[in-house]
């Protein structure tokens, strides 16, 4: 094709996905193109839904409290109707887990499948009602041989999921997903209503400029922190500063730190114990990302997708982004011990 002309063979997400399963030969059976398929339309139906939020009154809060003690906004509750529908409807899920239900869903009888789906429906809730940028976080797993798809089949470590993604919602809708082969990005194109594969194969920079941190709660960090954004704030003579970028919107930073590089750093505190973000629906599936692209993503002690999860709704301590950033942080956690 020539680059002055318009391009007419586009790659959709759902022919990539499926030139992915066709390299895996008999093993694959076109399932877990299905179940993308679904995901896919959740994103679509989100970010449709996401534009409009100021005309048609879907901007702040549902009325309820969700098992995290958060206030829910209307897009957060209509976000998690919408992935629960379709997934359930898609025939291929066994047990979805969702930041805004308490309880895991086990589907029973005919739309019970295969596949276990962990998710943020809206995340960077905090940001909708400005119209910044928000996205949806999910994890995938396989129901591990001979179990009927119960809740332990989501109690296991990250490194076992089969996929991880996000779809970010900002000037574009943006699908990021990794099946265990390296991370590719894709584009909604609105008119057509696909995904256009618009970047391959990502890979973090291994070494970056910006840190991406609420030092808001700096008067809480704990000292390997304070001492870490100390050396990339006021660096050795000769070498520049870091610069802050944060959005508040995991989605958000996750996004940039992929495709600029650098560090993300959301770590537990002295007031919260283990951190705030969500083990199953938000750090696994940005870890396992983070790791398909080349970076790390550690608590500061552990990798991340070595964590074995006793509850659905647990929290953990994240760092990730470019190789070389999350080294130098990990040994300001050593030197601590
Ligand atoms: P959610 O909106 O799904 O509850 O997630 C919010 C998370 C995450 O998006 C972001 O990284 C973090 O909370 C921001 O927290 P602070 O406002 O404490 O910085
Ligand atoms: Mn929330
Ligand atoms: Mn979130
Ligand atoms: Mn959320």
């Amino acid at each position: 094709s020539r680059e002055d002309q318009p391009n007419t063979d586009i790659i959709t997400l759902t022919r990539h996905v499926l030139s992915e399963q066709y390299k895996l030969g008999a093993a694959a059976t076109g399932d877990l193109t299905l179940l993308l398929t679904a995901i896919q339309t959740t994103s679509k139906f989100i970010a449709t839904n996401v534009r409009k939020a100021r005309l048609i009154n879907l901007v702040g809060l549902a009325g309820e409290t969700n098992v995290q003690g958060e206030e829910q906004k209307k897009l957060d509750v209509l976000s998690n109707d919408i992935m629960i529908n379709s997934l359930r409807a898609s025939g291929k899920t066994a047990v979805l887990v969702s930041e805004e239900l308490e309880d895991a869903v086990i589907i029973e009888g005919r739309y019970k499948g295969k596949y276990c789906v962990v998710f943020d429906p809206l995340d960077g809730s905090s940001n909708i009602d400005a119209g910044v940028n928000i996205g949806t976080i999910f994890g995938v797993y396989h129901i591990a041989p001979g179990s009927d798809g119960n809740i332990s089949d989501v109690l296991r470590p990250g490194s076992e999921m089969v996929a991880a993604g996000y779809t970010m919602y900002g000037s574009s809708a943006n699908l990021v997903l990794s099946t265990g082969n390296g991370v590719n990005g894709y584009t909604l194109d609105a008119a057509l209503g696909e995904f256009i594969l618009t970047h391959p194969n990502i890979k973090i920079p291994p070494r970056g400029k910006i840190y991406s941190f609420n030092e808001g709660n700096s008067m809480y960090f704990h000292p390997p922190v304070v001492s870490y954004l100390n050396s990339i704030k006021y660096p050795p003579a000769g070498k520049a500063p870091y610069s802050a970028r944060y959005i508040g919107s995991m989605v958000a930073d996750v996004h940039r730190t992929l495709l600029y590089g650098g560090i993300f750093g959301y770590p537990d505190d002295k007031k919260s114990k283990s951190g705030k973000l969500r083990l199953l629906y938000e750090a696994f599936p940005m870890a396992f990302l983070t790791e398909q692209a080349g970076g790390l993503a550690t608590t500061g002690t552990k990798r991340i997708l070595d964590i074995v999860p006793t509850n659905i709704h647990e929290r953990c301590p994240v760092f990730l982004g470019s190789k070389d950033d999350v080294l130098d942080l990990i040994r300001f956690y050593k030197e601590a011990n």
